[in-house]
């Protein structure tokens, strides 16, 4: 044996001997984890997701060390870190980048659950806990928005917490409460900085550890929505599963290497995308007399938003917003469907999943005010602009809610007709 292995040896002894709940830890969540053997590259995201947290964590507090959480010294301390502290600008565009790309794998992360219906038993409180994950990731990102106290800043704040108060009798109050002002001022950014700098981050973690511990309490789902646990050898291990480390530690590490090759050339080359990372009205100091000529959030805010936009009346503009996402945390009980994996559901499904990934996509570029030209091409020059953005969004509207529809009566109804599901994991290889 040599030497190096013998002083690693001595070391896991040495903390056996102290923690040895630590090796059991280890083996349960790592080293005899069974995995199925058939994952692909849908499942990179959730470790890439936590990469990014990590990400968010550690370049959040450096951004800390300088930052001033005051409404006369936030947007010059911002810009401190970008000219004047060595690397702050490198800190700043990889806390920005991380954010859409947080994001991006997360969007991507939810889309494989509902391609390979992981969000069914008996896996509905790994999906809810990500839902709730989600809810938390939207409430870290609006606040770290405001925190440069640009001018986006300032009006996407005053906008977004001004729509509590369609909540009835207590709505003006309560978005007083929240400002601590009767506009967004010190006492919002004060709030907003200790939210997103401590009790969010901490939210966070709680709930990604309990996410991953029912999940392994349960087991991967996988491309094929089959169960491996019903499949064992006589050693009591999976047949279809591989131990999750070394095998999906050093594969997902493939994973990591082309995502970070991808945020190197946001950063390196172009980090604000256009104006979709970082939006250029955020490079302007608040001001609460220059309205912004259109109020929009960032684009991972924006197929939410358009929800918003699209319903004429304010209350039910919140309520459809609501309802949007009360949707996503239902999607485990409106699938009555026993098959799991897209690949062997009925064609109906499939259909319905596309458009309603269509149907997101667009709704994002209409919260955005980029409603794609060729809509308004249609109707010729001289057309209403702004009846056909709504006719357009509201049909999105209607599509997104009915893919929910959709889904809970093509299963409850039985109409749906699916492919034979195989009693194992198919390979390719
Ligand atoms: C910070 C955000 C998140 C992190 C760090 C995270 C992390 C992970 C990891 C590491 C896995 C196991 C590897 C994998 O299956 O890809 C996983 C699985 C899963 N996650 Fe997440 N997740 C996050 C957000 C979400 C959200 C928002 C949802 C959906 C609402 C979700 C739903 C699921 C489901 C259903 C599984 C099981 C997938 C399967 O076995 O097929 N996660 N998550």
């Amino acid at each position: 044996m040599g030497a190096v292995t013998q002083w690693f040896n001595d070391l896991t002894q040495w903390f056996n001997d102290r923690a040895p709940g630590l090796g059991v830890a280890y083996k349960k969540h790592l080293s005899e984890y069974y995995a199925p053997k058939n994952f692909n590259f849908m499942y990179y995201f959730g470790s890439l997701a936590l990469l990014v947290l990590v990400n968010q964590i550690v370049t959040g507090i450096f951004l800390t060390m300088f930052y001033t959480p005051t409404a006369s010294g936030a947007f010059d301390s911002v810009q401190y870190i970008m000219r004047d502290v060595h690397w702050g600008w490198l800190v700043r565009y990889m806390h920005e980048t991380g954010a859409s790309m947080f994001f991006i794998v997360v969007y991507l992360h939810m889309f494989r659950g509902l391609m390979y219906g992981s969000y069914k038993k008996p896996r509905e409180l790994v999906w809810l806990l990500g839902m709730l994950i989600f809810l938390a990731l939207m409430a870290e990102a609006f606040m770290g928005y405001v925190l440069p106290w640009g001018n986006m800043s300032f009006w996407g704040a005053k906008v977004i917490i001004t729509l509590f108060s369609a909540v009835p009798v207590v709505g003006e109050q309560l978005v007083t409460w929240i400002m601590g002002s009767f506009v967004p001022s010190d006492p919002t950014l004060n709030r907003f900085f200790a939210l997103h700098v401590v009790a969010m981050p901490l939210v966070l973690l709680l709930l990604v550890v309990l996410h991953l511990g029912a999940l392994h309490e349960v087991g991967s789902n996988n491309p094929d929505g089959v169960e491996i646990k019903k499949h064992k050898g006589p050693d009591g291990r999976p047949l279809d599963g591989i131990p999750f480390h070394p095998y999906y530690t050093v594969k997902d590490l493939f994973g990591v290497g082309v995502f970070l090759v991808i945020c190197a050339i946001v950063i390196f080359f172009e980090p604000t995308v256009g104006g979709f990372f970082l939006e250029h009205d955020n490079s302007i100091p608040a001001n609460d007399l220059v309205t912004p000529a259109s109020i929009k959030p960032v684009w991972y805010f924006s197929p939410f938003y358009a929800i918003l936009r699209m319903i004429p009346s304010k209350g039910f503009g919140v309520l459809a917003l609501l309802a949007s996402i009360v949707a996503l945390f239902l999607v485990p009980w409106l699938d009555c469907g026993k098959v799991k994996s897209i690949r062997y559901r009925g064609l109906g499904y499939k259909v319905a999943l596309t458009i309603f990934a269509i149907v997101f996509v667009l709704l994002a570029a209409i919260g955005a005010d980029l409603t794609p030209g060729w809509i308004v091409d249609i109707f010729g020059p001289n057309a209403d602009i702004t009846s056909i953005e709504n006719l357009f969004g509201r049909t999105l509207v209607v599509l997104y809610f009915g893919y929910f529809v959709f889904l809970w009566a093509y299963t409850f109804f039985g109409w749906e007709k699916t492919k034979p599901v195989p009693e194992r994991v198919t390979t390719h290889d």
